[in-house]
């Protein structure tokens, strides 16, 4: 099931959802409201594992949400008398007066989708349009390459929706510690101080999982590990690391902030193939759902970027990425100037799966010992904090709310494909071969090798201890 419906639901069981909220369901498959209900209410229940309701609470929680949910078949993503029916039946019943859309489509569909959206709406009577705000949320993949988001952008210009009116989801955006990054570094003086390439050697932002494509290769293969994970999440998270703070708090927008990361994103060159490391595990083409057998997509990449700004001009930052890998995090590591095997220094914010903020760093031994330990100093955000919302949950009352800061613009999208788009195609033209790793390891055998090279070998490993 899509995170979108439990997130929902946690925005429904806090009071967040502003009442009455009515949530229509419309896709191509054939099946009725009920139906809808039926197949949704085991995993909703689920999703309140982790509250301390009792089971009773739970069930009455989700029917209560239910009663709010329908759901509506079209012959295509297009059908817009369906679309307006259900937006004239909602008005009638309710009077609709704020309408949120949330496509979770394929990309070939993202404008025709659109348009219908629009078209429904200029075909509603005048009484029935939505008085307050019309907001469509989009979710990745923009486009394939530079070409295709362009495309994709100006069809949403031609239809004339504002960029205001649109909030493009990046669910990294909404991580606990993603959101984190930009208050600690506003409201610490000591880190900002230290928030520079004097003083940080490389940075290294990795998010690693622990199971394969999992049944889900069909959509993974012509996509790949690249525009998967490392063209959004893990750039995005970049960009809000190296992105200059407004000095002027007043200035925090939601527009001053995406303009300073995009200062970020057009800084950096197009990627080189050569400071690009790709691996596929040993299984992959076994998904039954992959056509192409001899596929070279890759499972796993790190790729080297150089980010050209007065404060991280020479500081190496690498993204890294698997799937089938030995373990399931996600991390950004800023290593410090002077870091060594045997005096590690490094500031690590672990996104997942144990949310943490430490310092690997070194004390003298307690006791009588003058020699020193490596040590981490840190908060556990699970142990402080833990009710932390989902991602989805957090983004989607931030579109309620109208808050775009963690929303991805037009220009970021364009600046991050640009990064890209040279690469992917020079790898997709010439049928570049991944290296081979085994499920379960670290990727591929030259990993440790590669990022040594690219300046972000590992000397204050092991950092997995935990706090
Ligand atoms: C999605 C990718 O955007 O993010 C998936 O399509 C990936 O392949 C997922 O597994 C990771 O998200 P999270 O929140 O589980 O780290």
């Amino acid at each position: 099931m899509s995170a979108q419906y439990p997130a929902l639901l946690a925005l429904w069981k806090a009071k967040l959802l502003p009442l009455p909220t009515v949530v229509w369901g419309f896709a191509r498959t054939q099946k009725t409201s009920e139906g809808l209900r039926a197949h949704l209410r085991p995993h909703l229940i689920k999703s309140l594992q982790n509250t301390n309701d009792a089971d009773g609470t739970k069930q009455a929680t989700v029917d209560e949400f239910l009663s709010r949910c329908f759901y509506r078949a079209g012959k295509s993503y297009d059908d817009w008398p369906i679309l307006q029916g259900i937006l004239s039946e909602t008005n009638d019943n309710e009077s609709l007066h704020n309408l949120l859309v949330y496509l979770a489509i394929p990309p070939h569909v993202f404008s025709d989708t659109t348009n219908a959206v629009k078209t429904a709406i200029q075909h509603l009577p005048v009484a029935a349009v939505p008085a307050g705000f019309t907001r469509i949320v989009l979710e990745k993949p923009f486009g394939q390459d530079t070409a295709s988001c362009q495309q994709l952008l100006a069809s949403l210009q031609e239809q004339q929706w504002q960029e205001d009116n649109l909030y493009r989801i990046d669910h990294y955006l909404g991580k606990e510690m993603v959101q984190n990054l930009l208050s600690m570094r506003q409201h610490n003086p000591w880190l900002r101080a230290i928030w520079c390439k004097e003083v940080v050697q490389s940075v290294h932002i990795i998010a690693k999982e622990d199971f394969g494509t999992a049944g889900r290769g069909g959509y993974f293969d012509p996509v790949g590990i690249v525009r998967d994970l490392l063209q959004n999440h893990l750039l995005q998270i970049l960009s809000l690391v190296a992105m200059d703070l407004p000095a002027d708090s007043q200035k925090w927008t939601a527009n001053e902030i995406r303009n300073r990361k995009v200062d970020v994103l057009k800084s950096i060159p197009p990627i080189l193939l050569q400071e690009c490391l790709l691996g596929q595990y040993d299984g992959y083409r076994d998904d039954p759902t992959i056509e192409n057998r001899n596929t070279v997509t890759p499972t796993y990449a790190a790729v080297k970027l150089h980010v050209n700004t007065p404060a991280w001009k020479d500081v190496p930052f690498v993204l890294e990425a698997g799937k089938a890998l030995d373990e399931r995090v996600c991390e950004i590591r800023l290593h410090f100037q002077g870091s060594t095997t045997s005096q590690p220094n490094a500031l690590v914010l672990r996104l997942q799966s144990t949310p943490s903020i430490f310092f690997c760093t070194n004390l003298k031994t307690p006791g009588f010992s003058e020699t020193t330990v490596s040590t981490h100093l840190g908060v556990d955000y699970a142990a402080a904090a833990p009710q932390i919302p989902d991602a989805y949950t957090r983004l989607l009352l931030d579109v309620l709310r109208g808050h775009q800061t963690s929303f991805v613009r037009d220009d970021e999208l364009l600046a991050a494909w640009e990064i890209f788009t040279p690469v992917l195609h020079q790898t997709e033209r010439d049928c570049v071969k991944p290296l081979p790793y085994q499920s379960g390891t670290h990727g591929p055998l030259s990993r440790d090798e590669y990022l040594e090279a690219m300046g972000v070998g590992q000397p204050w490993l092991p950092l997995q201890a935990a706090l």
